[in-house]
């Protein structure tokens, strides 16, 4: 069952202490994505996830950067479109900018103006669910254009940091991590 697909792909999450500083427990979901196998059943379980709960979505938005070994892989299944979230001053173009704190200073993020419609339902994609702060920024974001994001996904979510208390969205972690 699906499950008990997604335990046998959680188990291949590499940790390591202290990385890239003291304190940090660094989740590797890149030994995951070396076995063709289990990369295409995580790819295949977000997308029956979007197929049963929503069918509607239009667009399959990513996060730059991890973000982007997920969301065109699952919009090509789905046979729908794949459009990227940059960082500011990537996209050439007319955009759609927001800008959100971070610890320190600021950040930016933007998508092509003429990439999204008014109305699209889109879902929102990412590698990895922490504070929260990025998927925030990009739900507003796609609110800016006009989109409704009908759910956010990632594949880890680091849940002691409650950063999903602060996604308005649906979440739909496939590994929780503590
Ligand atoms: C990481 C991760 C998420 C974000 C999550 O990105 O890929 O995008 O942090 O953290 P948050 O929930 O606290 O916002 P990073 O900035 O390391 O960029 P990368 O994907 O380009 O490596
Ligand atoms: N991005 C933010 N926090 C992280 C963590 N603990 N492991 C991997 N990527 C991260």
């Amino acid at each position: 069952d699906r499950e008990s697909r997604r335990r046998s792909i959680a188990d291949k999450v590499k940790s390591y202490p202290d990385f890239p500083k003291p304190g940090i427990l660094f989740r590797d979901m890149f030994p995951l994505l070396r076995n063709p196998t289990d990369y295409r059943e995580c790819i295949n379980l977000f997308v029956e996830e979007i197929r049963e709960k929503y069918p509607s979505t239009e667009v399959v938005v990513g996060i730059e950067s991890r973000g982007f070994l997920f969301a065109p892989l699952m919009a090509q299944q789905l046979n729908v479109a794949f459009i990227p979230i940059r960082k500011a001053g990537k996209l050439p173009g007319q955009t759609i900018s927001y800008s959100y704190a971070l610890e320190y200073g600021n950040d930016t993020i933007e998508i092509t103006r003429e990439s999204i419609e008014a109305g699209q339902h889109v879902v929102v994609v990412d590698d990895l669910l922490a504070t929260g702060g990025t998927l925030s920024a990009s739900i507003e974001l796609m609110n800016k254009a006009g989109a409704s994001v009908e759910c956010c996904m990632v594949l880890l979510e680091l849940c002691d940091l409650k950063g999903r208390k602060k996604i308005k969205s649906p979440v739909y972690s496939m590994i929780p991590l503590n």
